[in-house]
């Protein structure tokens, strides 16, 4: 039978534990830590999670800010922003939501992100100290997968982790910190070059899909009694919806999930708890500073 990796129930569970202590800091007289976030232009995606990181940050006491830009702002305007945010003394820490308008460099902005305030953990500084083990903001998504798996006891010890998909955002930071203590997986990197990709993924007892294409993972790809993992999520149209759409990931889970020992459902899954895992690096930000 396949048990419910339930990133929604779990996510709940952290936040009032995160909320506790928020209550007793500011039972102390210490002012509440706060989370900016900035977005630029109007992608409907990067809205959204814009709209539930303030949401989640005022659900756990934080104070939280949005800087909106418009589409056209330029990437010195940009990093104007980002120097302000470094400075300002009430911003313990701070995100720049991605994708960034093309004819913005993502990797010029991130740099100028202070890796004090860097609660994304998408600077080189923290990504440096992640694969040396230091301590560090690790980066939301993957924190979140490890938070999950560990909160449920699933054994990693040894264990085969295939992880699909390379992104700076997800599979690479994920599939280093998988390997590493802790954890101790042996893991698989695989990508879209990756040619003989099924025949990987069916070797996997914990499968980690961040790749992007949407049901592209089928049960003749997993193995019996494996753990799934995914990260994917994207809207389709469903006229039976109120909402027009639902949501579905990178695992087709009408057919894999009966194969899988644990699965992540999408929604309710891995995504409750990158916005934990931006909460719990905020506190540790705010901790950090004072
Ligand atoms: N876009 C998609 N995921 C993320 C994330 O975790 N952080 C930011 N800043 N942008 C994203």
């Amino acid at each position: 039978m396949v048990q419910i990796l339930d990133g929604k129930a779990t996510a709940l569970q952290i936040k009032d534990e995160i909320a506790n202590e928020v209550r007793t800091l500011t039972r102390q007289g210490q002012r509440p830590p706060h989370l900016a976030a900035v977005l630029v232009g109007t992608d409907g995606a990067s809205m959204t999670y814009v709209a539930n990181k303030e949401k989640s940050s005022h659900e756990v006491g934080f104070t939280s800010s949005v800087y909106r830009l418009p589409e056209a702002t330029t990437e010195a305007q940009l990093l104007d922003t980002i120097a302000f945010l470094n400075e300002d003394p009430e911003v313990d820490g701070f995100i720049v939501q991605l994708p960034l308008p093309r004819h913005i460099n993502e990797q010029h902005i991130i740099d100028a992100i202070s890796p004090e305030k860097d609660v994304d953990g998408f600077t080189p500084i923290n990504t440096g100290k992640m694969v040396l083990g230091e301590e560090c903001f690790l980066p939301a998504t993957p924190m979140g997968i490890c938070t999950l798996l560990g909160r449920y006891g699933i054994e990693t010890e040894g264990r085969h982790c295939v992880v699909v998909g390379r992104s700076n955002i997800v599979g690479t930071p994920a599939a280093n910190l998988l390997s590493r203590k802790g954890f101790n997986c042996t893991v698989t990197l695989c990508h879209s070059r990756t040619r003989n990709l099924a025949e990987l993924t069916r070797q996997a007892d914990i499968l980690v899909v961040a790749m992007g294409k949407p049901e592209y993972i089928t049960a003749d790809m997993v193995k019996e009694g494996a753990v799934v993992v995914d990260v994917g999520i994207h809207r389709i149209e469903d006229a039976s919806k109120k909402s027009g759409y639902r949501l579905i990931g990178d695992v087709k889970h009408s057919e894999v999930d009966a194969k899988c020992s644990w699965v992540t459902p999408v929604p309710g899954g891995v995504g409750p708890l990158t916005i934990v895992s931006l909460l719990q690096n905020t506190l540790l930000a705010y901790k950090r500073r004072r």
